[in-house]
């Protein structure tokens, strides 16, 4: 692949950032773009973010870069890495200083210091993120990058820069999956096997959770997280993740197909890839998913609701197939999460049941509540809601007329 300089300046001036991010390189031959922008223009696609790298104090041109963009903008400063991030309603560039790391022990965070553009570039984890463009002095529209890394864009391959690459920070195995899905890139065979022996030695329990939890959102976030999943699968990574964890493809996607916009995809894919282990014993699944998702930091909103999606869907998914009348399938599916009843669905087979109470049933609502029956002379107390969940259901059913007084007479008329 040819890489022209020309072209690129003239891609980055259509992106957020990219006009005023070049009329502060005028004069300066260290500013560069770097890393996944350069990639993903070359490659014809938008960068979610800019990424930039400059000869030293990141953060100040990060604040002049606020003021030229004369917008709301928020700056995330990150000392150790002498990084700091721009954040506004149009976009987000990324400056950081170029530097050097090494690594102390495997999986450590790296120790760095400043370096040059070629040591900043000898970083990175695959070639494709290696390749910077000058933006401003004798550098404007130069491309630098590493060996292999245009040949590597134009063949679609993941190549590392080294064989220690995946032992010195092994998020890169995730990434790798990220990118391979994303970008639909293979790795060529030497990186997949060094991705597959650090696998096997052990790599990801070298890193902290708390990174390898950051690195399966981003995957659970990608715009094909199911093909992130299968390829997070494929490389052995779940299992080496927790033991049991697997992926289904097609179950994934006919739960996802059921999901309703309120939902959560990204949490209902943690949860089919979870649904494995929620097979044994349910006091020893429950542990283990908690376990796991408390150590991979995810919030505890979230692990709340995967665990309860989880759990829920194997038995779920075994009702759901028996239940027809729309008043059961509502004192059935209430309590649960959407991505339970999604998930349930597309165990089960019984997309019919599960789509009809996420799209329609879980929103019908009684036109009179509790205190037209307290006016009524219902004592207050559990009875209250009793003789409205009686009526609803007749609602449900389609047993009602429509209209208060129908629904009053109904709650009335309720047994108590
Ligand atoms: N990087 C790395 N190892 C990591 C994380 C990041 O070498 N574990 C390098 C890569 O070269 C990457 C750059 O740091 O290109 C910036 O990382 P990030 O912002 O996560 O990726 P992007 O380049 O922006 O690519 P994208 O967000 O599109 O995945």
């Amino acid at each position: 692949m040819q890489a022209d300089g020309a072209q690129l300046l003239h891609a980055l001036s259509a992106q957020p950032g990219g006009p005023e991010l070049l009329k502060l390189g005028e004069g300066r031959a260290d500013l560069m773009l770097v890393g996944g922008a350069v990639r993903d223009l070359l490659l014809g696609r938008s960068p979610r973010e800019l990424d930039v790298v400059v000869a030293e104090d990141a953060h100040e041109l990060a604040g002049e870069l606020a003021v030229s963009l004369d917008a709301q903008a928020q700056i995330t400063a990150h000392e150790r890495f002498g990084t700091a991030v721009l954040d506004w309603e149009g976009g987000r560039v990324d400056v950081a200083q170029r530097r050097a790391e090494s690594y102390a022990t495997p999986g450590a965070l790296p120790q760095v210091r400043p370096g040059d553009v070629h040591e900043d570039l000898a970083r990175r984890d695959f070639t494709v993120n290696a390749i910077a463009l000058g933006l401003g002095g004798a550098q404007l529209g130069h491309v630098l990058c590493v060996e292999h890394a245009l040949a590597d864009l134009e063949a679609r391959r993941l190549r590392v820069l080294h064989e220690r690459s995946f032992q010195d920070d092994p998020t890169r195995l995730l990434r790798l999956a990220r990118y391979r899905a994303r970008l639909q890139f293979a790795p060529e065979p030497y990186t997949a096997e060094l991705a597959s022996r650090a696998i096997a030695a052990g790599a990801l329990g070298t890193v902290t959770p708390a990174r390898v939890g950051a690195e399966l959102r981003l995957a659970l976030e990608e715009a094909d997280a199911i093909s992130a999943l299968e390829a997070l699968r494929e490389l052995g990574l779940l299992q080496a993740l927790q033991p049991g964890l697997s992926f289904d493809a097609e179950l994934a996607r006919r739960a996802l197909e059921l999901l309703p916009a309120d939902g959560r995809p990204d949490l209902l894919l943690l949860a089919c890839a979870l649904t494995p282990l929620a097979d044994g014993a349910p006091r020893q699944a429950e542990e283990t998913i908690y376990e796991l998702l408390d150590r991979l930091e995810f919030t505890a909103g979230d692990r709340e609701r995967v665990l309860r999606s989880t759990l829920a869907a194997g038995a779920l998914a075994a009702r759901l197939r028996k239940t027809h009348q729309p008043s059961q399938l509502h004192e059935l599916l209430h309590p649960h999460t959407v991505e339970a009843v999604a998930l349930a669905g597309a165990i089960g087979h019984a997309a019919g049941a599960a789509g009809e109470w996420l799209e329609r049933l879980r929103h019908a609502r009684l036109e009179i509540d509790g205190n037209d029956l307290l006016a009524a002379g219902v004592p207050s107390g559990p009875e209250v809601g009793a003789r409205l969940a009686a009526a609803l259901s007749l609602k449900l059913d389609g047993k009602l007329a429509d209209g208060r007084q129908a629904e009053l007479r109904a709650a009335l008329e309720a047994a108590p």
